[in-house]
């Protein structure tokens, strides 16, 4: 697996790719990440990842420093499921202009998580045009865990008239239908029971009134319940961590 470090490297190895895919994430990997990589390796002869903390898209510092970083582990990861590169940039690579220059949407981003996370869906606009600027792929592949996000990417491509492929991919949940999640690793073992009554609270058909007294009831804090484009959204505090989560009505 050949590694990439600088922007100007990981375009001259992709100008000479004829077809590939590409998947932006964060790392922290986990079976929600390799689902998108073995998506994306299925449909083309060859996938590329990037891993790349984005620090814009966090507007809360301390959710920025207690997310996990596992670089080794995720390394071995992409090893083993023999992706052919892996694009790992730093801060100041994907920043020269010290973020002076951003994407921003004005609408469907300020609703759900654009509510409270203010400028959130700017830093993931924003990187995801770099990114996808510097590798230029045939298909990019994002997961329906973070739909909000899929859908303003989705549109944003389509507006800026560029030339690839936003594939979507469905949630990957855990047996007990917990969505998988990097934040999931912060929570001790009585949130993550929590967080799996929440994932199967969702998808009742309890209204959602009485859908937020039940999570309330059990300390779980909600930042927003809402039903809107055929699916359930929301946004849950669970032990000071914030989950997200979404299913179809
Ligand atoms: P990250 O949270 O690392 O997620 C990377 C990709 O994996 C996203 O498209 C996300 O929707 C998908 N994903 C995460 N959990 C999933 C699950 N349980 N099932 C299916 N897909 C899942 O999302 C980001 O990073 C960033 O915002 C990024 C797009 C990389 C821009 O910085």
């Amino acid at each position: 697996m050949k590694h990439l470090l600088k922007p100007f490297e990981a375009k001259e190895f992709c100008s000479n790719l004829t077809e590939f895919g590409f998947v932006p994430t964060m790392g922290a990997l986990h079976n929600g990440h390799i689902s998108l990589i073995q998506a994306s390796q299925k449909q083309n002869p060859y996938t590329l990842v990037s891993i790349f903390l984005n620090p814009t898209q966090f507007n809360n510092p301390q959710d920025f420093q207690q997310y996990p970083v596992n670089l080794e582990e995720d390394l071995k990861i992409l090893e083993e499921l023999e992706v052919d590169a892996v694009f790992l940039p730093q801060v100041e690579d994907m920043y020269p202009d010290g973020y002076h220059y951003k994407i921003t949407e004005d609408n469907l981003s300020r609703d759900l998580c654009g509510k409270t996370r203010l400028g959130h869906f700017d830093g993931v606009l924003t990187v995801v045009m770099k990114l996808l600027q510097i590798v230029r792929p045939n298909r990019a592949y994002f997961g329906e865990k973070d739909y909000q996000q899929l859908k303003l990417v989705k549109d944003m491509v389509q507006a800026f008239f560029m030339d690839v492929e936003i594939v979507a991919c469905p949630t990957v949940r855990s047996s007990e239908g917990l969505a998988l999640s990097s934040r999931n690793k912060r929570l001790s073992p009585e949130g993550i029971e929590k967080a799996q009554y929440f994932a199967q609270q969702l998808r009742s058909v309890t209204s959602l009134t009485d859908l937020e007294k039940q999570l309330n009831a059990i300390d779980i804090s909600v930042d927003y319940l809402e039903e809107h484009l055929g699916r359930r959204f929301a946004a849950v505090h669970i032990e000071n961590v914030r989950l997200i989560d979404n299913v179809p009505l």
